[in-house]
This record gives C-alpha cells, structure tokens and sequence, in this order.
C-alpha cells in the first residue's frame, strides 16, 4: 500500500512517486501550511521540473496534491523559488474572497505564478515575462516583506553579477510583487544556489538577518532594505550538509508567515529512494540564533507539534551505563530519542545509542558522543556544564541526530531494517562508565493522512 514501502519515511514528507528536490513555495495560508516542490512525475531521477503540492494543518501530516505547475501548461523553466500571500491585493490579481498567493520561479530570469483560488489552481502571469532578469547564471528567486521600508524584497543568487563575477546574490525591491528594481548584490564565493533570508531576534533580544543558501552555509548581517552587509567574513553550516560525509541536507527553505511567528525550516534529503520514489524532506525544524562561546549561531530543533505523532513514552533517569551492560530502552520502528550524560563524571571513552539493534549484537547506526574528541556523530560538540544532550528522530529511511539542543544537526540516509527482530533500541558505552542523567523515548506514527 502507499507509503509502505521498507525505505519509506513515516514521518518525513516524500512524493507518493517520482522524484522530489528542493522544497519550494513554502506558504501559511487560512489555517493550511503549503509546501511546493522539485518534482518529476514521469520518473525517479531529476528531469523536466514540475513544482508539486502537499498541505497540512500542521507541517507534520501531509498530503499530497495535484501538481501546481506543469511544462507546457505553465511558461518557464519550473526551477526553485518561493511563494507569498498577497493580502493587500497589492498586485491587483484578485478575483474572489481568496487572496493572490504569488510564486516565484525561472532560471537566468525570474517568472511569477499565482492562484487565486486558495492554491487549487494556478496560472502563469504575463504569459512568463521575466520580472527581473539579474546577470549571468541566475535562479531560484526568494522574496519577503521588509516591514521597515514597505517594500517586498527579492534575493535571486547569481554568477558573474554586475560586481564582475563570481558567486552571489542580488537584490530587488517593489511595491506590488511584479515590477521589481534592482538594488544591490552581495558577492562571496561560499554562496551558492537557493537562498533564503530572515530576521532573527538574537537570544530573543537584538535582530540579525541570515541569508543561507543550498548547502546549509550561512552568514548573519545587517539588511536596510535594500542592502546586506555581512557581519562574518565566512560563513558557518547550520547542518553538516550533502557536501559532508554522512550529511544529507541541500536547499532549506522556511515557511513564509506562520501565524506565532515561528522560522520554520525544511530541506531537501536526496539519496534515500524506495521503487516508487526519490528524494525526501527533512522533518520541520524551528530556527534560532543562539549565542555561544565561539559567538552567534542557528540552531536547529524539530517543531513542537512532532509531539502529535507520539505515543508510548518511556523515562530514565540517572541510570549507570558501563561497557558490560548496555541499557536496553525499548523495541520500536520509528520513534524519538532526547538523552542527557554526564560527560565530566564520565570514565567511558565512547557512549550513545545504538538503533536497530539485534539479538546476535549488530545493529544498524549509533549515535555515538565521543569523550576525547568531543564529537557527536562524527562532529565537534562541547559539552556544557559537563554534560551533553543527544536527540535522535529515527524513521525508516532516514535519521535526524540533534545536539545540545540544536546547536549541532545532522540529517542522515540511513537504511533501518524494520524487521521485528532488528528494532532493539540501546544507551551504551566503550571503555568504562558513563551516567545517563534523563532520557526520554517516544515511539513516532505515521503522519500520512
Ligand atoms: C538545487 C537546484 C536549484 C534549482 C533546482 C532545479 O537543488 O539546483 O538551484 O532551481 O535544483 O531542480
């Protein structure tokens, strides 16, 4: 039956068949989230974009919908972008009580789509018109609104910009989402493909924009509304990416006007693929900057509502973990995993949690915190006030591993073998003795409607 297959994400948004990439059109719009995405319908690879369509209450139960944007029927390359409300009619393409939902899209030229039936049906503006056309290599427009100054921005990344060349984004402004203006660019090699830019209150205090692009790269810097000033000569990486071993994790994009404010993320995870499908999304993940030793930065932690997928909780506190007797927790498919150690109290080199554990002592993934190195899962992370946090969504084809509290994410492809006889869940250790201050467990359902 759908979405039954071995591989398949049980909780992580896929296409029912043919391949996705990049999630685009990210939109709230009357009590409905929008997500739009990279599609090829006819296929398992990438070939002729289509933007496909999925909604949900509550970002986590999806299901999926007519494509939104088809070759032949729709003018322009069908390539990533973004999409906003028009509440204000400011485009004057309302036709009912529904107001305008705008997409933005194209590649070397940015075409805009729209409904305006509640995103049930859409059309191409201007028979495909390029709105703005920035030099060189271009794609993947993003725009918001800019309270400060009015005015709708577009961030659109290019190659050999009018600065001369090289990687970049260039900015646009305008009153009605159609006629745009060029205003500025920001040129730095790092930045590459599918932007997206936000204001986040730093600490919940003072605000900073970040701009990110594809590979999960970000800078945090000033924005007047017509230009960004970077406060960082180089990016940091909010997710250890596609271009990391291990990482899956390629062109995040959040939701545009989630009604508490929230800056909620997701991004496309290539690689997993079962006979029907290719490509998944990683499970929605809240934005924050956070202030650290080592200064500013994202944080990543999957969104409350992940909370309605659980059932079965199981709780441990202060149990000792040591090499010969590792701590069985549970027997589970797909569940959640938030676990706290003693790292200063600890005599064990290694520790963490074995997934998919099976009877004759193998098992498909740890997630391992190791005490020298101060790496979780391969990656540095301090502990702090002497202890570390781990919180691990494990689904069928995938693993999100989190730490301190989203200070560090990593979105993985891991194929989990769901046999009854493989699904042992375990809090061990190597080379001594470590305490397990808390740990939580929650088995997770499936979020297909
Ligand atoms: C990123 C990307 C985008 C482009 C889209 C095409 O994965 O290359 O830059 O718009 O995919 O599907």
């Amino acid at each position: 039956a759908a979405y039954d297959e071995p591989l398949r994400g049980q909780f992580h948004f896929s296409p029912l068949s043919g391949w996705m990439n990049d999630p685009n059109g990210m939109v709230y719009y009357r009590g409905t989230y929008h997500l739009f995405f990279q599609h090829n319908p006819h296929g398992l690879a990438w070939d002729t974009m289509h933007w496909g369509h999925a909604t949900s209450p509550d970002m986590v139960h999806w299901t999926q919908r007519p494509i939104a944007l088809e070759p032949g029927v729709h003018a322009g390359d069908l390539w990533s972008g973004n999409a906003v409300v028009d509440t204000a009619n400011v485009t004057g393409l309302k036709r009912g009580d529904d107001d305008p939902i705008v997409m933005f899209s194209g590649t070397n030229g940015v075409t805009v789509h729209y409904s305006t039936d509640g995103a049930r049906t859409f059309q191409t503006f201007d028979h495909g018109r390029k709105v703005a056309v920035p030099g060189g290599i271009s794609r993947d427009p993003h725009v918001f609104w800019h309270a400060a100054s009015g005015r709708f921005v577009m961030v659109v990344w290019n190659d050999a910009g009018s600065d001369g060349g090289g990687n970049g984004a260039s900015f646009y402004t305008s009153t009605n989402l159609l006629d745009w203006t060029y205003r500025s660019r920001f040129a730095a090699g790092w930045f590459f493909e599918c932007p997206d830019m936000f204001p986040l209150a730093v600490d919940g205090g003072a605000t900073k924009w970040v701009l990110t692009d594809a590979s999960g790269e970000y800078t945090i810097g000033s924005f007047d509304g017509t230009a960004f000033h970077s406060d960082w000569a180089s990016p940091q990486r909010m997710d250890l990416g596609a271009n990391d071993p291990g990482g899956t994790f390629y062109a995040g994009q959040t939701f545009t006007g989630v009604p508490d404010g929230r800056r909620i993320q997701m991004s496309w995870q290539p690689g997993n693929h079962g006979s029907t499908w290719t490509g998944d999304q990683t499970f929605p993940a809240e934005l924050a900057l956070r202030t650290f030793p080592e200064g500013v930065r994202l944080t990543r932690t999957p969104i409350r509502e992940l909370s309605s997928l659980r059932s079965g909780g199981v709780t441990y506190t202060n149990r000792a973990v040591d090499a010969n007797s590792p701590l069985g927790v549970a027997s589970a498919d797909t569940y959640e995993v938030s676990a706290e150690f003693d790292v200063a109290g600890a005599t064990a080199s290694t520790f963490g949690l074995k997934l998919h554990t099976r009877a004759d002592g193998t098992y498909d993934r740890a997630v391992t915190y190791d005490r020298a190195a101060a790496t979780l899962y391969g990656r540095p992370l301090s502990a702090v006030n002497g202890r570390v946090r781990m919180r691990v969504l494990v689904d069928r084809g995938q693993l999100e591993v989190f730490g301190n509290d989203g200070r560090l994410s990593v979105s993985d492809n891991v194929n989990f073998d769901s046999a009854a006889t493989s699904q042992g869940l375990q809090v061990y250790s190597t080379g001594g003795s470590v305490t397990l201050v808390s740990l939580q467990f929650y088995r997770l359902g499936r979020s297909w409607g």
